[in-house]
């Protein structure tokens, strides 16, 4: 990591912000080839999660006001533990420093109490200064970050935590937009906040982060997937069962489904998000899909598998980091934001025929009910109304007893108006599932560096080299003079312009000798050096070299066909060797 972060800083992928005031934790400022390789992530992100699935996307603002947490249970149940340092005042996570000491692997899913007792049995002491941590308490800290909408505190906001609420409050209009046909899923890449206690390993744990999210919207009841299309894609699973064993299960996604190891709508997203890690360059070696533990899961989830990607360097321990989780949120956010908010988040869906059903009500006489049982009369009528629904063979005798805030009441059922009909019904109101895969771009674009990441040894010695995938590199091509003259630095300049028009990111470097210009190249993970020599500006037709940055082979090419050659390698359709 160290030496990643030290050739993320030199050669401009990123570094921490404001370091000109002294730098703040947590937060990170991509440098123009970080920039250029975080967007290429998002964008082959956006093409295989919205374009190729048609999905929406959308762009929601990233301050939320107070209620919307309420509902979301982010107010409540968003919270890391927090354990202070007398001595130094230092803030640590304290189930991070029991995961350190001892074999547990997951200490955020124990209770508070335990964790303080475990920070006890153990002996731990402060990271920072060395002091005995046994005794403080441990707290529940909220990862929010909160803020006063316009002048004075009267509206509270929250930077949103996660891109998915953003979707989830825009419901009621986005349902409209699918016109309301399940399943339909929603898209958003954005900013994302969370105020952590200890903000580390550079892009790995940050306090603000770009989120890609899609929320599907589907029918618990009526929508299947189909995984035909990624059931041959192979998979690295680590069920929550296996995991005190340490056995992985090598399957594909058709056989997870059809075995029941995982839940066929996650399954089909694993597939998906599968083919979209390889092009980017993710190393499969080094990567599984974990399922959480029942105690880890977050308040809303009720099954999740995280993409993992061990981004240790060769001959090191695994490090293993989560790059995103794949989640079944069922219907706990619509629901929550449907008791919450003022309008309507489910969705009529219509059955294929109308359908005869029974019904069961009441009309309760309320001149009986009132005088007889005063104030809680109204809450009477209720409880007999969902009585009604739920248990009809209630009522087949003379009296009917409901039971409201812990006090039994018996209704003669002559006085409840209670009638059976048959009536005729076209569809059903259903509060949609939801299934979400969450990817973390950050962690993303770090696994895809530290994966490429190599050092090697070529004809010139030692080189650091990225060997990033064409389509993430964040420049395509570089353009080179031998030297800046006779001719070579203008028609360097030529074509790369050229290529530019081809719309081809080219970087144009005449410093310094060739061999370093090539080492600066490999450094940022150019695929491709184009370099312009005397016998381009000599000969006709005119040629340049091509060199290619992995195997650091040489071509000459005729430079009326340097554009098309380049288009067919980054395709993958042509390949340096058959040059
Ligand atoms: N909407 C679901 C959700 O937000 P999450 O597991 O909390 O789920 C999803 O976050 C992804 O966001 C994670 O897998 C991770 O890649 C990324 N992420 C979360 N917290 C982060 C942080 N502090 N710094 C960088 N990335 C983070």
């Amino acid at each position: 990591m160290t030496d990643l972060v030290e050739l993320a800083k030199r050669r401009g992928f990123f570094f921490q912000s404001s370091e000109a005031y002294g730098g703040v934790s947590g937060f990170y400022t991509y440098g123009p080839q970080g920039a250029s390789l975080k967007e290429r992530v998002e964008e082959t992100w956006r093409e295989r999660f919205a374009l190729a699935e048609g999905h929406m996307q959308i762009d929601a603002p990233t301050v939320m006001p107070e209620p919307v947490f309420e509902a979301s249970g982010h107010l409540d149940g968003f919270d890391d533990m927090l354990v202070e340092c007398a001595e130094c005042g230092e803030s640590h996570r304290a189930d991070h420093l029991i995961e350190g000491a001892t074999d547990i692997e997951e200490a955020e899913s124990l209770p508070t109490d335990e964790v303080a007792s475990l920070l006890d049995a153990h002996d731990i002491d402060c990271p920072s200064c060395g002091a005995p941590l046994a005794g403080q308490p441990v707290d529940e800290f909220n990862l929010m970050f909160e803020t006063n909408i316009g002048p004075g505190t009267s509206q509270t906001g929250y930077l949103r935590p996660e891109t998915a609420q953003g979707i989830f409050v825009e419901f009621p209009r986005l349902k409209e937009y699918a016109r309301g046909q399940l399943p339909f899923g929603v898209t958003q890449v954005g900013k994302s906040y969370r105020n952590e206690i200890s903000p580390r390993n550079a892009l790995v744990r940050t306090r603000e982060f770009t989120q890609a999210e899609l929320e599907l919207f589907v029918d618990p009841d009526g929508d299947e997937p189909d995984v035909s299309s990624v059931a041959d894609v192979e998979v690295t699973l680590y069920p929550a069962e296996n995991q005190p064993e340490g056995d992985y299960v090598e399957t594909t996604v058709g056989e997870a489904v059809a075995e029941g190891v995982v839940d066929p709508w996650v399954a089909y997203y694993l597939g998906v998000a599968t083919e979209w890690y390889e092009t980017i360059g993710v190393d499969f070696e080094r990567f599984r899909y974990r399922q959480h533990q029942p105690g880890e899961r977050a308040h809303y989830a009720t099954d999740c598998w995280d993409a993992e990607a061990d981004v240790s360097a060769p001959d090191e321990a695994p490090e293993w980091i989560e790059i995103a989780g794949y989640a079944y949120r069922g219907d706990y956010d619509l629901s929550k934001h449907g008791e919450h908010g003022t309008e309507n988040f489910t969705v009529f869906t219509q059955y294929d025929e109308p359908k005869t059903v029974e019904r069961a009500s009441v009309d309760p006489d309320m001149s009986y009910l009132g005088p007889e049982f005063g104030g809680a009369a109204a809450e009477i009528a209720d409880a007999l109304a969902a009585l009604a629904e739920r248990d009809r063979a209630a009522f087949e005798g003379d009296e009917v007893t409901v039971d409201v805030d812990g006090e039994s009441y018996t209704v003669p059922t002559e006085k409840t108006g209670f009638e059976f009909a048959e009536e005729t019904e076209a569809g059903r109101h259903v509060t949609p599932h939801v299934v979400e895969p969450s990817i973390g771009i950050d962690r993303t674009v770090y696994t895809v560096l530290a994966h490429a990441h190599e050092e090697d040894e070529v004809d010139e010695g030692e080189r650091t080299v990225l060997r990033l995938d064409p389509s993430v590199a964040p420049t395509d091509v570089a353009v080179f003079p031998l030297m800046d003259k006779d001719g070579m630095g203008e028609r360097a300049h030529e074509i790369a312009t050229t290529l530019r028009g081809e719309g081809l990111d080219v970087t144009y470097d005449d410093s310094g000798n060739i061999g370093r210009r090539y080492r600066r190249q490999d450094e940022v993970g150019t695929p491709f050096c184009v370099t312009v020599d005397y016998e381009s500006v000599d000969e006709e037709p005119e040629t340049v070299t091509l060199r290619e940055r992995d195997s650091t082979d040489q071509v000459r090419v005729p430079s009326a066909d340097l554009a098309s050659v380049l288009a067919d390698l980054r395709a993958g359709e042509t390949t340096f060797d058959d040059l």
